[in-house]
């Protein structure tokens, strides 16, 4: 298996959707039960096998910077944080460039760490078993009426193992999208993408767009069957802490309980 050992998280934007908690808090610190989401972040990632966290702030020594280094020893294998600076928030796409040169010309994950994924071992994990030289990105299937939410994958759901992906539709109308296969907030990307980034404007929003490189990659998809919360948005949230809540030994009665009598 090819060793991983960097991820870039991408962390330099305004969590607007989040606001008003994003005025006091990172998005990365607000907490699912009682850890941040950053550290379910790290959790999954050690369990990939990487070794460094790349972060993307809009600050050099941001706050989860240090939650990371002072919880270092809880993630085995995974020791090194470094932080690289977006100076503005140009979009996800610039966001991953920034990190080109602490990344350096081996293969790199991404991890958008506003999505929270369970069980976080068929996560980035997945990407790092299934790599075999051209880029992955983990998908999740989605009810129908979800679709127009999501950026939608281009490829045979009914195939089994890597699936080939011909691109990548932006939230399309259910009748319009080409499988149910939802884009997850997963990467394992080849150093090419950061020369397609490189060379590419601004697109829609006037953002540097991750999705407009990303089809100039040759790229294949690996299906997700968990759960996927999107952490960004007070509904996902609101769902991750329900999810970690009622798996909890201790806190599950008493949130069943609660659930039942509201
Ligand atoms: P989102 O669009 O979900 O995050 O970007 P946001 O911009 O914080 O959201 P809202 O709409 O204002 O609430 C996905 C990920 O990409 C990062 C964000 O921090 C988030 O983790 N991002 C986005 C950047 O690092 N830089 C950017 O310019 C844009």
């Amino acid at each position: 298996m090819t060793q991983i050992p960097k991820v870039v998280i991408p962390a330099a934007g305004l969590g607007t959707r989040m606001r008003p908690a994003t005025l006091a808090v990172d998005k990365e610190l607000l907490t699912v039960v009682d850890r941040p989401i950053i550290d379910y972040i790290a959790m999954e990632a050690a369990l990939a096998g990487v070794e460094e966290l790349v972060l993307v702030c809009r600050e050099s020594r941001p706050a989860v910077l240090g939650y990371l280094q002072a919880r270092s020893d809880a993630w085995p294998g995974l020791s090194r944080f470094s932080v690289v600076v977006q100076e503005r928030p140009l979009g996800l796409g610039d966001a991953v460039l920034q990190s080109r040169s602490v990344v350096g010309a081996a293969p790199f994950g991404v991890m958008l760490p506003d999505v929270l994924l369970y069980p976080p071992q068929a996560g980035m994990a997945a990407l790092v078993q299934a790599f075999a030289g051209n880029s992955l990105i983990l998908v999740n299937p989605v009810p129908s009426a979800q679709l127009s939410a999501y950026g939608i994958a281009d490829c045979d759901d009914t195939r089994e193992g890597v699936l080939p992906v011909r691109g990548l539709v932006e939230k399309p109308e259910p009748d319009q999208a080409p499988s149910n296969l939802a884009v997850t907030g997963r990467y394992l990307f080849t150093p090419e993408l950061f020369e397609w980034l490189a060379r590419q404007g601004s697109g829609h929003n006037d953002e540097v767009q991750l999705t407009d490189a990303m089809t100039r990659l040759e790229l294949g998809a690996v299906r997700f069957d968990g759960r996927c919360y999107d952490c960004g948005s007070r509904a996902g949230l609101v769902q991750a802490v329900l999810e970690y809540g009622l798996r909890d030994p201790q806190l599950a009665p008493i949130l069943r309980t609660a659930l039942s009598t509201l």
